[in-house]
């Protein structure tokens, strides 16, 4: 079935089997092997890209139901040499261990903070006017879809505060 995707502003026709998992279209087709599985049920938030500026888990949609969507991975957020705020935060905070979860955590926060900025309230957010303050209960409650085996869930919560331009 032909699908085309803009994978980090580069456009892709692919002939794919109806089935195929934008997870896996990323990974087996395209070769963009930073997005990650580690369920493949939408229990982990390892695979976590950006589709049209949204998080999603890229294990638990199928890769034609994007045609003409644009998606963003780990890949296109950043690089060695040219890495994002966030990615610098995470390296400098000590955001990860075997990094396995890390792109997704990068790419959920990535969007998350679009969310806050936003004024996206969340299932903790008390004040539903303004702008919701980045509280370590906030940052955990909106990450947690992205669970890290490693547990380095206080570094990532700092990584992102510091990303943001706030301290504790
Ligand atoms: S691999 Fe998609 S949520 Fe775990
Ligand atoms: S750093 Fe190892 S799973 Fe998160």
């Amino acid at each position: 079935m032909e699908t085309n995707l803009t994978i980090n502003s580069t456009k892709h026709r692919l002939d794919l089997d109806p089935r195929t998992t934008l997870l896996d279209a990323l990974r087996h087709h395209l070769g963009l092997t930073g997005s990650k599985k580690g369920c493949d049920h939408g229990q982990c938030g390892a695979c976590t890209v950006m589709v049209n500026g949204r998080r999603i888990n890229a294990c638990l949609t199928l890769a034609c139901m994007h045609d003409g969507d644009e998606v963003t991975t780990i890949e296109g957020i950043g690089a060695p040499g040219n890495l994002s705020p966030l990615q610098e935060a995470f390296v400098r905070e000590d955001g990860f261990q075997c990094g396995y979860c890390t792109p997704g955590q990068i790419c959920s926060a990535t969007a998350m903070l679009e969310e806050i900025a936003e004024g996206w309230p969340s299932h903790v957010t008390d004040d539903l006017e303004g702008k919701p303050a980045l509280t370590t209960d906030e940052i955990s409650e909106r990450m947690s879809g992205n669970l890290c085996r490693c547990a380095a869930y206080p570094n990532v919560v700092e990584a992102i505060r510091k990303a943001a331009g706030e301290s504790a």
